[in-house]
């Protein structure tokens, strides 16, 4: 199909006839896009932290000459009914008829020109695929060809819609169908090709101004009928639809049932994030996300080229800079104490509900099984397992700074299965090993000696968790893991292959999913490590994101050091010229802050670095 696109406030068409006549005088007209309202305003970008406005003009082809004006007044004539039905579908809701007039102030409507030549093999082809209209109402002119089939809303069957003279075909967009809450609904329609005669068609979409937020009207819901959507911004929807027209990403468009709130029973709205934090449509795969090979570092017979050494050193060093993440595969780890562990942590789960909670973690124990786990308040869409590594972990009493009471954190494991708890202990030797090494590698990354950061691990406070993701049936407004950023030294993390981690690009803020990678482990620098390095490296924005259909685990060792540490920049690495950008705090502190802060839903922000920011 071919298509001549316009859109409207100042630029109306004028009706078909003399129109098709033109086209046919002419031949085809070439793929030109068109906007209508003269200039339509728009958002520069989909993405909602973006709020640039640009302008769309309309382009007008040379020939025929008087193409732009009967546009102009085609539309301008369609809009007077395309506003008075809008008026009519007010009133049958029960609504004043103005009701919706204010949304089509600057509005976003356009024309579109429609050719479909006669097509060979009209089994095979179709003029448009199924889809659904994304605006508000559209007002259909078809010629006498006909082509267009609605799916038949009660048994969906397809249902030729018969060329009528001088009629108009009218349908209700997806904005109807949020606005009414489902009362109206938008349905799908498709154009078949014939292999004889071109057809012509002329659709008026009349959409609203970009900045409307679109969501059920209020007059329309009530407790018995909650609104089924969440607001979403008519511009950045518009955006990204025409965005995902020109770059031919291999994933869904954007659609209205990605605002849908979950029905009851489906996904608690404590789990729902804030727009803000719903998923991209796209998916970023990083292959920018460094793969570092320690094969030079662990060579069994321990005669290892100093200049291979540098080398890691080197790629270990750029990437904490670049990045804050890396993967790393050579790396030592005995793999049969990785697939224990998972083996143990997949049956653990697999327990109903009550056996697991015998474990639950509370205030008291805070250790053990939980599922109601908070980011940033609000919930995380998965059930968690934490253990400590020192058995028991020396901590501090409670946050408060005058309290200088210690206290003790037990493991607490479940009965079943049976060698969970071996499985656990060994594979947190096992990570051990690895996780100073790596903090070896980053000292020297740092020309400081490989040994640096080993005093601080002596009664380390190092944890890991768990964690297991259920497929959740809106993935789209529930987060595994909300975005955060580690509070310790470093994280060693196992994922398996279903995936669902992103990193947040530090040169351009965007999310980047970590590819799985078969026995590699996924590095992060953490908080710990930015205040001690004095910001050379960054503890970066993580976030996990769930699956409607795979239940997805990982394994997060975090290593963390003793509760006595007091954290700050490294004396090396500060000079007059670069002095300390954080003041000391204690660690102890700082962890049981946050721990209490999971059971408190306190509505203020977790503690954080940049409190210490000097
Ligand atoms: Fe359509
Ligand atoms: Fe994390």
């Amino acid at each position: 199909m071919e298509w001549y696109w316009i859109s409207s406030e100042r630029l109306r068409l004028l009706l078909g006839n003399s129109l098709l006549c033109l086209w046919r005088k002419r031949g085809r007209l070439g793929g030109m896009k068109k906007a209508l309202e003269e200039p339509t305003l728009v958002p520069a970008s989909p993405d909602p932290e973006d709020k640039e406005e640009t302008e769309w003009y309309n382009q007008w082809p040379e020939h025929p000459p008087e193409l732009r004006e009967v546009c102009e007044e085609y539309a301008r004539e369609v809009e007077k009914l395309a506003l008075k039905l809008m008026g009519l579908i007010a009133l049958s809701l029960g609504l004043p008829e103005n009701r919706f007039s204010s949304y089509f102030k600057d509005q976003t409507t356009s024309v579109r020109l429609n050719h479909y030549p006669a097509c060979p093999s009209p089994q095979l082809a179709l003029g448009v695929g199924r889809h659904k209209d994304g605006g508000a109402l559209t007002v259909l002119a078809q010629d006498d060809v006909g082509g267009l089939e609605v799916r038949r809303k009660t048994d969906g069957a397809w249902i030729r819609v018969k060329p009528t003279p001088n009629a108009y075909i009218i349908n209700v967009g997806d904005i109807i169908q949020v606005w009414t809450n489902e009362k109206y609904q938008s349905v799908e329609h498709r154009v078949m090709v014939n292999s004889e005669k071109e057809r012509f068609s002329i659709p008026y979409f009349l959409n609203p101004s970009h900045y409307t937020i679109i969501k059920p009207l209020e007059e329309l819901i009530h407790e018995q009928n909650l609104a089924k959507y969440r607001p979403y911004s008519w511009g950045k929807f518009m955006t990204n639809r025409k965005l995902s027209n020109f770059k031919k990403l291999n994933v869904e468009n954007i659609q209205i049932h990605h605002f849908r709130s979950p029905d009851m029973g489906e996904v608690d709205p404590a789990f729902i994030q804030d727009p803000d934090h719903w998923p991209k449509f796209f998916i970023i795969e990083g292959e920018g996300i460094p793969l570092i090979d320690l094969s030079p570092i662990i060579s069994p017979d321990s005669i290892t080229d100093p200049k291979a050494i540098e080398g890691v050193v080197r790629e270990i060093g750029s990437a904490c800079k670049g990045w804050g993440f890396f993967q790393v595969i050579n790396h030592g780890v005995q793999l049969d104490k990785l697939r224990n562990i998972e083996a143990a942590a997949r049956k653990f789960f697999a327990l109903p509900l009550e056996e697991k909670r015998k474990i639950r973690r509370d205030e008291k124990s805070v250790l053990g099984y939980f599922d109601c786990e908070r980011t940033k308040n609000v919930r995380d869409w998965k059930e968690v397992f934490d253990l400590t590594v020192e058995e028991p972990t020396l901590v501090p009493a409670s946050p408060d700074p005058e309290d200088k009471e210690e206290t003790e954190w037990h493991n607490r494991w479940p009965e079943y299965p049976p060698e969970f708890r071996e499985a656990c202990e060994e594979y947190a030797q096992e990570i051990e090993k690895l996780a100073m090494r790596l903090m070896g590698l980053i000292a020297l990354s740092l020309g400081l000696p490989e040994n640096r950061f080993s005093r601080y691990f002596k009664d380390q406070t190092t944890s890991i968790t768990l964690n297991y993701y259920p497929p959740c049936p809106s993935p789209q407004l529930a987060l595994g893991v909300g975005p955060h950023k580690d509070g310790g030294a470093l994280t060693v993390l196992a994922q398996d292959e279903v995936g669902g981690l992103e990193v947040k690009r530090k040169t351009d803020g965007e999310w980047i999913r970590v590819k799985p990678t078969p026995n590699a482990y996924v590095i992060n620098v953490g908080d710990g490590l930015q205040v001690w390095s004095n910001d050379i490296y960054h503890s970066v924005e993580h976030r996990a994101m769930v699956n409607s259909e795979k239940e997805r685990f990982s394994i997060a060792y975090s290593l963390k050091p003793s509760h006595y540490t007091l954290i700050k920049p490294l004396e090396e690495l500060i000079s007059e010229e670069n002095p300390a950008k954080y003041r000391p705090y204690n660690w102890g502190k700082f962890l049981t802050h946050r721990k209490l802060t999971n059971f408190k839903k306190l509505n203020v922000e977790n503690i954080q670095i940049h409190h210490f920011r000097l």
